[in-house]
């Protein structure tokens, strides 16, 4: 029988707390994760997002630099991030785009949040402490504390709140 091969990819610069729990073919380079967080299959989060304690990150889902998550986030399976407004591939001289380029829009999830399955997070958001992002949704403005927003572009549920 053939050997068992690993199918995570942890790069050695990642910040691993303490009791993370990962599942197969996670792709981490450059981030920090929190103690008893839970990363799913097809989880990738690049450089510089930070994600907090007690998380649970679903599968298919994509962190992006410029994103940091709070303690205690819920995200979905099939969540992306969005970092870059207007995304080139090249420069006006045809050059092929890199590090110094473009802008990474930094974007928050406070503690407590859920986003839901299917989600999509415009880059430069905060998302606050409790709120809820219903699935499918395009979240393109801020989210206050506790609010349940749902729909492209996610707008509130009409009388549904909860605390944070
Ligand atoms: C947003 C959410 C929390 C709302 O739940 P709820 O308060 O029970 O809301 P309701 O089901 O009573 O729906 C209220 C209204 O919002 C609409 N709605 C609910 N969820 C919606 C969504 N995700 N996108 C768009 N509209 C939504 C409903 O159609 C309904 O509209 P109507 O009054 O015109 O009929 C929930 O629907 C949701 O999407 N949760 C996320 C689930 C998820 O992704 N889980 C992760 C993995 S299992």
């Amino acid at each position: 029988m053939d050997e068992p091969t690993c199918t995570l990819r942890i790069a050695p610069d990642v910040k691993l707390g303490e009791r993370v729990k990962m599942h197969a073919f996670v792709n981490l380079y450059g981030c920090t994760i929190g103690d008893d967080t839970s990363i799913g299959t097809f989880v990738e989060i690049q450089k510089g997002a930070s994600i907090g304690a007690r998380c649970k990150i679903s599968s298919h889902t994509f962190i992006c630099e410029g994103v940091s998550l709070g303690d205690g986030v819920f995200v979905g399976h099939n969540v992306s991030f969005i970092n870059d407004r207007y995304p080139r591939a090249t420069n006006t001289d045809g050059s092929k785009q890199g590090e110094a380029d473009w802008l990474c829009q930094q974007t928050v999830v406070a503690d407590g949040a859920s986003i839901g399955t299917g989600s999509t997070i415009l880059g430069g958001l905060r998302i606050g402490a409790g709120a809820m992002i219903g699935a499918g949704s395009v979240v393109t403005r801020d989210v206050p504390p506790g609010a349940v927003v749902a729909g492209n572009p996610a707008r509130p549920l009409a009388d549904r709140s909860i605390s944070p």
